[in-house]
């Protein structure tokens, strides 16, 4: 016969830690903070623009006018930092991203009417040379080869003139050897010392950037990113990417793609002592809507959860396309 339950003996019973909400919050090790988030953002030549991506539902790019309403919102919510990215037509491409320091060009434009209505709200920029090059790659393109060296000077270039135009923060998400450096001694040069540098130190070559991809069609028109992106198999190597950016100036490190790489985003905050940034990219975005439209998830708890391990498993900071939903949700 079965003893009675009065007289069982277990001596640690942990879900007396879970018996009631108010324990639960009591002992609860993480939270994500809409402080620690960044909304990214997709801009389109134009006015009164509100366009949709197919691949990434419940998302828009929006033209200058109404970019700047929803940066005023966002941060009304809370969420301090946008991270900006243009769609440009084809027909301003070229194999130099030449647009890129255009000082009247669509980013800077955007730049500046941010820093102008929403001068509080940190802008961070990308620096790579994808959303401009005609070959859709982040470097310059000669006889099929992404060429590193001669791409330096262009990067530069960016974001000196994305500072010009108010940037906060740049990051370069291009994964050249030698950028961080390059692009430092650049800002310094034009006296731009406070400009930050967030750096995608440890970005991986991912199937996960599609749905970005088709928003701004910049996906490469030849071979793919390999031969800069890191290669999925790799943790070791994420450490020597962040190791040499910390040491040629970056501010802040990221890990990218965010859920399919926990164990890199882990490691990464245990051996550094800049904050960490984990991109919660347009792929897992476009997965959760997906299964939450055809109602196979909810999709606020997949999010709550979702930002939440990426917060546990070592990001200061979550670039994600759901900060709105979830400040939206806090703010409730
Ligand atoms: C461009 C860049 C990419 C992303 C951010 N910056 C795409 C790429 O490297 O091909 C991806 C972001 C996302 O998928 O949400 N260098």
């Amino acid at each position: 016969m079965a003893k009675k339950t009065k007289t069982l003996s277990i001596s640690e019973r942990p879900r007396r830690n879970r018996k009631s909400e108010a324990v639960r919050r009591l002992i609860r090790e993480t939270d994500v903070n809409v402080g620690n988030l960044v909304l990214p953002m997709f801009v389109v030549p134009g006015k009164g623009k509100k366009v949709a991506i197919p691949s990434m539902p419940d998302y828009f790019k929006y033209s200058v006018d109404l970019l700047v309403k929803e940066v005023k919102e966002a941060y009304a919510l809370g969420i301090p930092a946008v991270a900006l990215f243009p769609s440009l037509p084809e027909s301003v491409k070229d194999k130099r991203a030449t647009e890129s320091k255009n000082a009247k060009g669509l980013l800077q434009t955007a730049v500046k009417a941010i820093k102008d209505r929403v001068p509080e709200m940190c802008v961070i920029t990308d620096v790579a040379m994808d959303p401009y090059s005609s070959d859709g790659h982040d470097g310059f393109v000669k006889d099929n080869k992404i060429l590193n060296d001669e791409t330096l000077p262009i990067l530069a270039d960016m974001a000196v003139s994305q500072a010009k135009a108010g940037a906060d923060m740049v990051a370069p998400s291009d994964m050249m050897d030698g950028r961080v450096g390059y692009i430092r001694e650049a800002l310094d040069q034009n006296g731009f010392t406070d400009v930050g540098i967030l750096s995608y130190a440890a970005k991986y070559c991912s199937a996960f950037y599609g749905p970005f991809r088709d928003a701004l069609e910049s996906a490469p028109r030849g071979g793919d990113k390999k031969t800069y992106q890191m290669d999925p198999a790799n943790a070791q190597e994420a450490l020597r990417e962040v190791r040499l950016d910390i040491a040629e100036g970056a501010d802040i490190v990221m890990v990218k793609p965010a859920v399919p790489y926990l164990d890199i985003i882990r490691s990464v905050k245990e051996s550094v002592d800049v904050p960490v940034a984990a991109y919660h990219v347009s792929g897992e975005y476009a997965m959760i809507k997906a299964a939450a439209q055809k109602g196979w998830l909810n999709e606020q708890d997949v999010v709550q959860e979702t930002l939440l391990s990426i917060k546990r498993a070592g990001a200061d900071i979550i670039f994600t396309y759901c900060a709105k939903m979830y400040a939206s949700a806090r703010a409730r």
